[in-house]
């Protein structure tokens, strides 16, 4: 693409004032601003005008409450995932393309160091599960992460530079989702740098079908994988390898299972489970209107229970049929940083931003159903800078579970805090488990699976 023939696309949707700077660009910002007008999608830029022109803040209708769901804790499902996930059937994908904006931090949220001695990032964590699961099960495991073109490079960079934490090269893919302009207020794209168009990641809703197209559901078909267990970034506590929710799902012969934990309170910033014609579905908190997030019954309990986590099975064959789905756009108002005026100025504004939902797919799925889990083992998310959902509320959830997991392996009381368990506890071995049954743990601040217990 050339000057000319970017202007005569831009004119086209009267979105020219982009090239405003480009007698100030060097070449190499020209070109860069180039491509990017290259890469815009007319159809979808109409299409995110027009849901800004004819869009309705909240949903104001009542939903109908959705009480099917089944009770996490059933130990022939747990042993039958486990038998599931050593026949090399489940593979793990990673959600991991986000800003961490809310946490203020610039790089891939996956690097953040969060366990309480050891200081592990998220990703570590995931891998050293993955690991885990892996030698519990006498199986490679093979993990998938959706990053976006904001964070792609610098998160392999990150897995190369650890030697992906010990899992082998292999063992793990990568593949980015992609972008979607920002419109200002007046719906118009605009410059966040002097050569550059302001756009963020498309969200999370576009993961399973770009998983489809990189290659990747394919590779993993032929090897074998019937289940993909999908998990978001932020969640330290998510489990890349949950034998019971595998178990559930395939003894239900499910499309989707989707894991979930009961509401905190009427504020808590979680998309809730709603029911809609016979089947769970889910809504975004920034959707819903306060009354319906406050609902309650007459004994007073809240009228949605059921807290999405985004954390989900999928069968791979339901996956392979989502290609051809339209997704809606949600959009979501943000600050900005905003090029202006003559000469030109960064100044701070507010922006519309446009995002798929990953569950906006699950409507498709005849077969669904919801398994809820106690919080305390399955969501302690990192969102925010401080106060809730930081990393003080993540590093007090993890030691908990360290705690509980320690006590329910030897059957004695744990150390006191801090400490820190191995990641192989989660998923014990019997070798583990005879090692440290009824043995007293050990008072060091780091507990290796094979320490010799006194
Ligand atoms: C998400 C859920 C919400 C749930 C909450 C629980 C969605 C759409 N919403 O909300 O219902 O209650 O988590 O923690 O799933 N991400 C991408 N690409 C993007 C945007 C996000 O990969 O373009 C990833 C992030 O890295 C993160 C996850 O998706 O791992 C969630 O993103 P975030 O925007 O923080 O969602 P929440 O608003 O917390």
């Amino acid at each position: 693409m050339n000057f000319t023939s970017a202007l005569i696309k831009l004119e086209k949707i009267s979105q020219q004032h982009v090239l405003a700077y480009w007698n100030l660009l060097a070449n190499g910002e020209k070109n860069k601003l180039l491509n990017q007008i290259e890469l815009i999608d007319i159809e979808i830029f109409k299409k995110q005008q027009e849901q800004l022109f004819s869009r309705s803040d909240l949903l104001k209708e009542e939903f109908a409450p959705y009480n099917d769901y089944h009770f996490a804790g059933n130990v022939e499902d747990i042993a039958s995932g486990k038998k599931i996930i050593s026949e090399g059937k489940v593979g793990c994908l990673i959600i991991a393309g986000g800003q961490g904006t809310r946490l203020k931090i610039e790089g891939p949220k996956g690097t953040y160091p969060v366990s309480v001695i050891k200081h592990k990032s998220l990703f570590q964590l995931f891998a050293e599960k993955t690991l885990a699961a892996g030698k519990q099960t006498g199986r490679k495991l093979f993990l998938a992460i959706m990053t976006s073109p904001i964070n792609h490079q610098e998160t392999i960079d990150f897995f190369k530079n650890n030697s992906f934490f010990g899992l082998s090269s292999e063992q793990i893919s990568f593949f980015s989702q992609g972008t979607l302009p920002l419109l200002d207020s007046e719906g118009n794209l605009f410059l966040e740098e002097l050569a550059t168009i302001a756009v963020g990641p498309d969200g999370n809703g576009s993961s399973l079908t770009r998983f489809f197209s990189s290659g990747i559901w394919k590779e993993w078909n032929d090897k074998g994988i019937r289940y993909l267990n999908y998990i978001l970034v932020d969640n330290p506590l998510a489990d890349p390898f949950d034998a019971e929710l595998v178990g559930f799902h395939v003894r239900n012969e499910m499309e989707v299972t989707i894991k979930c934990t009961s509401r905190k309170d009427v504020k808590e910033k979680v998309g809730i489970i709603i029911q809609s014609q016979g089947k769970p579905k889910i809504v975004e908190y920034t959707e819903l209107s306060e009354t319906e997030m406050a609902a309650k019954n007459s004994d007073g309990q809240l009228r949605h229970v059921c807290a999405n986590l985004s954390l989900f099975c999928f069968k791979m064959e339901f996956i392979s049929k989502l290609t051809s789905v339209s997704m809606p756009m949600h959009l979501a108002y943000k600050a900005v940083k905003k090029i202006n005026g003559d000469p030109p100025c960064r100044t701070e504004d507010m922006a519309w931003k446009y995002e798929n939902f990953i569950f906006d797919i699950l409507p498709i799925a005849s077969k669904i159903k919801a398994l809820l889990y106690s919080r305390a083992n399955c969501f302690a998310p990192l969102k925010n800078y401080e106060g809730d959902n930081s990393i003080v509320t993540v590093k007090n959830a993890l030691q908990k579970l360290d705690q509980e997991t320690i006590k329910n392996i030897t059957g004695m009381h744990p150390p006191n805090p801090p400490f820190e368990l191995s990641q192989e506890f989660y998923y014990p071995t019997n070798e583990l488990l005879s090692c440290w049954l009824g043995k007293k743990i050990p008072h060091v601040n780091y507990i290796e699976p094979f320490q010799n217990p006194y």
